[in-house]
């Protein structure tokens, strides 16, 4: 018989069925009840917290065409998602709105809540600083003048994101890229949106698929560079772009690059003997 039994047994027949009830509910208040309490469940996220880990739902959310008109929020989560605990530095040229006042900023403010540890800046030709907030700088610039990409470059710092979604011409996607990547960091990711434009005249772009003047041209070209140990062109010197780049993906109207040190070594000279006049125990 427990302890409580035995006081009921004693205790109750003395003080009458009001008097035991008037006990409880004094102990009661005193000590509480035994019964263990249920967890605490945390509150669950409302609004945009609750997909902030979801980019195309970000992207619907925030209005920017990455996720709608255009299929990029699901590539940009892939290749993106480490980063999202991250202190790191993004600068997307091209905020949007145009010369419309008050438009503008949709994928800045997506970013924003994507990486709640990132510093997000964005660069345009026209004045969108009403876009300005906790964690986003907006910078008037133009992409087609090294000069105004670096000075930008030089008060961001380091640039560990660039993602260029501004004027699509390809001399000015080309003269971006040739200025900024230099300036990323190693690991970084750079990206080319909409390049579809690279095959429209009207657009500075050219119907020759081979044409070395558009931003597919560029781009394409980096594939090669992936493999330039692979060359077997006496003297070839690698170009800055073949030894820092490890990683080109390609999607629809979507470029994706990996900047990182590329120098995992060949197997040429095993492969090309009579080239290369070694024997199997001579190379590796
Ligand atoms: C497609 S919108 C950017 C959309 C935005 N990134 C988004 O996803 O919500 C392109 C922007 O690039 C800007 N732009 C056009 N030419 C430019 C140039 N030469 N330099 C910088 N920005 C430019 C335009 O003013 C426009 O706001």
């Amino acid at each position: 018989m427990s302890i409580q039994s035995v006081v009921k047994k004693v205790v109750k027949p003395v003080v009458g069925e009001r008097g035991w009830q008037a006990l409880r509910r004094v102990k009661r208040k005193a000590v509480g009840n035994n019964r263990p309490k249920a967890p605490v469940a945390p509150p669950k996220p409302t609004g945009v917290a609750a997909i902030s880990d979801d980019l195309c739902k970000l992207a619907a959310h925030f209005k920017t065409d990455k996720w709608g008109a255009h299929k990029y929020a699901q590539h940009y989560q892939r290749y993106l998602q480490h980063l999202r605990g991250e202190e790191f530095n993004l600068l997307e040229i091209g905020i949007g709105g145009y010369n419309r006042a008050g438009e503008g900023g949709a994928s800045l403010r997506m970013w924003k809540h994507f990486f709640p540890q990132a510093q997000i800046y964005g660069m345009d030709i026209q004045d969108k600083s009403f876009v300005d907030e906790d964690r986003i700088t907006t910078f008037i610039g133009d992409q087609s003048a090294p000069e105004s990409l670096l000075s930008i470059a030089e008060k961001i710092g380091k640039l560990d994101v660039i993602i260029d979604d501004g004027s699509h011409r390809s001399p000015h996607v080309i003269t971006t890229f040739h200025t900024l990547f230099p300036l990323l960091s190693d690991g970084g990711i750079y990206v080319v949106e909409d390049t579809q434009s690279s095959y429209w005249p009207e657009w500075m772009g050219s119907e020759d698929l081979d044409s070395p003047d558009t931003s597919m041209g560029l781009l394409k070209r980096l594939t090669d560079g992936l493999n330039y140990e692979e060359f077997v062109t006496e003297g070839y010197e690698p170009t800055y772009y073949d030894r820092n780049i490890r990683g080109v993906h390609f999607f629809h109207n979507l470029v994706i690059i990996e900047k990182g040190v590329n120098a995992e070594g060949t197997n040429k000279k095993r492969a090309l003997k009579a080239r290369y006049g070694t024997s199997p125990a001579s190379t590796s």
